[in-house]
């Protein structure tokens, strides 16, 4: 594995990776690499000739009241874990690298970025497409490889290919949760004991969602009253937002749904804000989109 620091580098490699007919997959993420990254790895790694992952914790899509100076980082774990998931080059840029002085130019993120967490967080989606967009030209994958546990990220990305023309497909991959259910998440890791425990009632009200859509409830504000009677009971717990949602627009749902929703939420615990997400269907009465338990 070939780990680089140079946007050059890695343009240079990549072209070359192309010119020579190999296909390319390509993961982004910020670190701290847990079995959710892996399993995008895996998919990279059984799609491509050649895989690339970067790791860089991406300022822009920070606002200043936030996480970016706390964000977990373990460069040479990550490093280990993809040479063991048979990542060929992994680009580690310096912070600098993609933002040089004179840097001026952003993308920004349409109508999908402006509920849910893009509510929360003014400006967050411009940034991950910005640098999202930069990476893209940097690597030219065939394939680049996202977590649907970023729902609403993996929708914002889908139409910036779509818009830019940008000749990738987006492939979304299901959620890897803990045991016990909690979504894994690099920011896990700030969690408290207590906290840690008091967490589970994200994934603990979509597993009650998903028997009230079993057992034939429709209603979308009932879903959502469930969910907040249920994170309520956590004294730790304070609601950022519950939102059922159409599964393709993220426009908000209200009365008696047919389509596809996605039942999204964030919550926080101190300073820890987690977010978990699940797609249902009532044709199938079913989550379209598993989880895989670790
Ligand atoms: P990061 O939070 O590190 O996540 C990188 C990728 O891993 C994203 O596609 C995310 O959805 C996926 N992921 C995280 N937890 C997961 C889980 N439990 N199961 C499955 N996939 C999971 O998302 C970002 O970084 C950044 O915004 C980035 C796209 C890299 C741009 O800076």
């Amino acid at each position: 594995m070939l780990v680089i620091e140079s946007s050059r580098q890695l343009q240079e490699l990549s072209s070359r990776c192309l010119r020579e007919g190999r296909s390319i997959a390509f993961v982004p993420t910020m670190g701290y690499l847990h079995q959710g990254h892996m399993s995008l790895l895996h998919e990279g790694r059984r799609r491509a000739d050649v895989l690339i992952a970067s790791i860089y914790v991406n300022p822009l899509q920070f606002g200043a009241a936030e996480d970016l100076a706390r964000y977990p980082s373990s460069p040479h774990e990550d490093a280990e874990r993809c040479r063991d998931a048979g990542v060929d080059i992994l680009f580690q840029p310096g912070p600098e690298e993609l933002y040089p002085e004179g840097f001026q130019t952003g993308v920004r993120a349409g109508s999908l970025a402006q509920g849910l967490c893009g509510a929360s967080r003014r400006g967050h989606f411009d940034g991950v497409c910005t640098v999202v967009l930069k990476l893209f030209n940097l690597v030219r994958p065939r394939w680049a490889i996202f977590g649907s546990k970023d729902y609403q990220q993996l929708q914002v990305i889908r139409a910036m290919v779509r818009d830019f023309n940008l000749d990738v497909e987006v492939v979304g991959m299901p959620i890897v949760r803990e045991g016990d259910g909690l979504a894994m998440s690099s920011r896990n890791a700030h969690l408290d004991r207590e906290q840690r425990r008091q967490a589970l009632c994200l994934s603990a009200s979509l597993d009650e969602v998903e028997r009230l859509i079993r057992a034939g409830e429709r209603d979308v504000s009932r879903l959502a009253e469930t969910v907040c009677e249920l994170i309520a009971q956590q004294p730790l717990a304070e609601v950022d937002y519950v939102t059922v949602a159409d599964a393709d627009s993220l426009l908000p749902l209200q009365g008696t749904f047919t389509a596809p929703i996605v039942l999204a939420l964030a919550v926080r615990f101190g300073d820890t804000r987690l977010i978990d997400n699940r797609i249902f269907s009532c044709l199938e009465s079913a989550p379209l989109e598993s989880s895989v338990g670790i």
